[in-house]
């Protein structure tokens, strides 16, 4: 990392103070929520396709989405098939991929009859928007992204293409070609979620109009699921249980999980993170805390942590596998969805990029 792209001390703690704030926003939303206030608010958020779903998505962001969907919230669902292309050459996967992130929206409970689920390679009028948003951006300021930087870093590129710089500005266009004012992501998004609240603002400040709402993240409360080796969970690390795995591979992956050797099982996340990881993921399928967890499981040791895991763990995933089967076998049920998410994304988008051609002088009175 050069000297001009790292960021200075005062701009980083300026992020800080924005993102306590962001924090504060989005629990005062959830306190909203929670009490059935959901008038004026719109869902968008979205995957990219790179890989099927695993319970850390499904704990972490899925159930809230299928909850705040359940609420009677207005969804959208952007497949960013497109942000694919930011670490990698090959477009070889995506197909496979976008199915299987199909899939396991629905197993997990997102209903297409109340999320409108499509990929963004498919609505012309949302990519366009990326158009309007360049001039609003100076390169420095999608140079210093603290998570494009991190991706940079992770993915060991010996290039780096423009994509990856401008990625953050196109998820701008995924969330606000349907004005989207409510996005539930994990912390690593907040640095794109204030780039999309400023372009909003910009927009509305340079072109004197008011089309885009103010754009506010919606955090996951549930702390992070690590994976069954206690490091970060990642399909490719082959430390995660996918949402679509059978329950015989779910067994077989959690009886490698790893523990340690006091047979006394006790919530200790500091000095115990393997055996307190695996408690929080029962405690999450069982609705209950992992200290109360821990105390059933007593000095049955890591054994009897690593069945009583598997069996509610199976439990919570069963109805999810029956549905999943269920559109398996059904591809052309699977294209529809599809098709008529696209349909739903183009209309609404349609009209929000007139309005920005309006704004900008370019609508020509057509
Ligand atoms: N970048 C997001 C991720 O990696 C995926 C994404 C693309 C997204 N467009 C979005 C998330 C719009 C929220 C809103 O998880």
């Amino acid at each position: 990392m050069t000297e001009e792209t790292t960021i200075p001390d005062d701009e980083a703690s300026a992020n800080d103070a924005t993102f306590q704030e962001a924090q504060r926003r989005s629990d005062a939303t959830w306190v909203k929520l929670r009490a059935g206030e959901t008038k004026g608010f719109r869902v968008l958020t979205g995957d990219r396709p790179t890989g099927a779903l695993h319970v850390g998505h499904l704990f972490g962001t899925l159930q809230n989405r299928v909850r705040i969907q359940n609420l009677g919230v207005e969804t959208y669902i952007v497949i960013a098939d497109y942000q694919v292309l930011t670490d990698r050459d090959t477009a070889d996967a995506i197909e496979d991929n976008v199915r299987d992130v199909m899939l396991d929206y629905l197993a997990a409970g997102l209903d297409p009859k109340r999320s409108t689920i499509f990929p963004h390679s498919h609505v012309p009028e949302l990519n366009q928007l990326l158009l309007a948003f360049l001039p609003l951006v100076s390169m420095p300021e999608l140079d210093r992204n603290p998570t494009v930087k991190e991706e940079i870093k992770s993915a060991n590129l010996r290039t780096v293409n423009a994509a990856m710089y401008v990625y953050p500005l196109h998820q701008a266009a995924d969330i606000l070609f349907c004005k989207g004012n409510l996005v539930p992501v994990g912390k690593d998004q907040l640095p794109h979620l204030e780039l999309s609240r400023k372009v909003a603002r910009r927009f509305n400040e340079r072109f004197k109009t008011e089309v885009f709402p103010a754009v506010n993240a919606l955090l996951s409360d549930i702390p992070l699921v690590l994976g069954l080796d206690g490091q970060k969970m990642s399909k490719s690390r082959g430390n995660a249980v996918l949402l679509k795995h059978t329950a015989e591979e779910t067994a077989k992956l959690i009886k490698g999980a790893k523990t340690d050797s006091d047979r006394n099982i006790t919530y200790d996340p500091g000095n115990r993170p393997e055996v307190s990881n695996l408690l929080r993921l029962i405690a999450a399928c069982t609705d209950d805390t992992p200290e109360a967890v821990a105390a059933r499981i007593g000095d049955g040791g890591g054994g009897k942590l690593k069945s009583t895991l598997t069996e509610a763990l199976n439990a919570y995933l069963a109805p999810m596998r029956v549905r999943r089967k269920e559109y398996e076998g059904a591809p052309e049920v699977l294209r529809g969805i599809l098709r008529d998410g696209i349909v739903k994304a183009r209309e609404v988008g349609e009209k929000t990029l007139r309005e920005v051609r309006t704004a900008m002088n370019m609508g020509f009175g057509l």
